[in-house]
């Protein structure tokens, strides 16, 4: 079985950019299953129930958050009539919306899907993310043994020393939230798939998703500016998880980097 990953969703034209695609690419890798990173496709910041509902329509099943999740103010609200939209778990326990819940894969079999947030560098408040995932794990494997976490956060160490953690309890430990790509994909030989980050659908002339020049000269002079979200020149940022639908062991996990050019598809090297 294959399933796709898709990094951060950076606003209007990176969730245009993955509804317009996602078909595709799921023909292309024969992907029976597609977990994208959404905390930033409500302009640049957190998520909304129209931008979920769209790119669940178009292909994209499970749709995972990380710090931003709360963003956009009536999200809180919307994320309860949404179960395929996850938060981060090891949030506050009175916070709604689920951390990890068990979606049924269309051609057979069931996947839990775990959403949590590093601590290292990160300005919002959570619990113990290793801790979390061993609660988690424990309990999801008792109905399924295809298990994929989006582990969101700044720091390197911390989201491979997760993946280090669970190697060979989980299928595979994705990293989400620095928009930048990492090329250290591998499986583990307990049988897990890793990637630090899986990057972001955002614009390849830009500072993570933002319009270059606001964020040079608050980095230069510390005057603050608002970042505005750059919608030209998207690529696609993801990876792909190939894996046994009954042990839940990784056998492959490879990069996508796909650059919509001039409205064409161009998958870079
Ligand atoms: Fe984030
Ligand atoms: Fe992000």
């Amino acid at each position: 079985m294959k399933i796709i990953l898709i990094g951060d969703i950076v606003g209007k034209a990176g969730r245009k950019a993955v509804q317009k695609e996602i078909q595709n690419l799921r023909k292309q890798h024969n992907a029976c299953f597609v977990i994208a990173n959404g905390e930033n496709m409500a302009g640049g910041a957190g998520l909304s129930e129209s931008g979920c509902r769209d790119l669940h329509k178009s292909g994209v099943d499970v749709i995972t958050s990380g710090d931003h999740v709360w963003d956009q103010k009536d999200f809180i609200q919307q994320i309860t009539r949404m179960p395929f939209c996850l938060r981060p778990a090891n949030m506050h326990t009175n916070l709604p919306g689920k951390g990890y819940a068990i979606y049924n894969i269309p051609i057979g079999g069931k996947i839990a899907v775990i959403n949590l947030l590093t601590t290292v560098f990160m300005k919002i408040e959570s619990s113990n993310a290793f801790e979390y995932a061993d609660r988690i794990v424990e309990e999801v494997s008792k109905q399924t043994s295809t298990i994929f976490l989006d582990i969101h956060g700044e720091a390197t160490s911390e989201k491979i020393a997760m993946g280090r953690y669970l190697e060979g309890r989980v299928t595979c430990v994705f990293g989400t939230h620095t928009h930048v790509q990492t090329a250290d994909e591998q499986v583990f030989p307990g049988g897990t798939a890793y990637i630090t980050d899986l990057g972001m659908v955002g614009s390849d002339i830009s500072i993570l998703g933002r319009k270059i020049a606001p964020v040079v000269k608050r980095f230069s002079t510390g005057i603050p500016s608002r970042f505005l979200v750059e919608d030209d020149q998207i690529t696609i940022h993801g990876a792909v998880v190939e894996f046994d639908g009954d042990s839940g062991r990784a056998t492959n996990i490879e990069r996508i980097k796909l650059s919509i050019k001039d409205g064409v598809l161009n998958a870079l090297p």
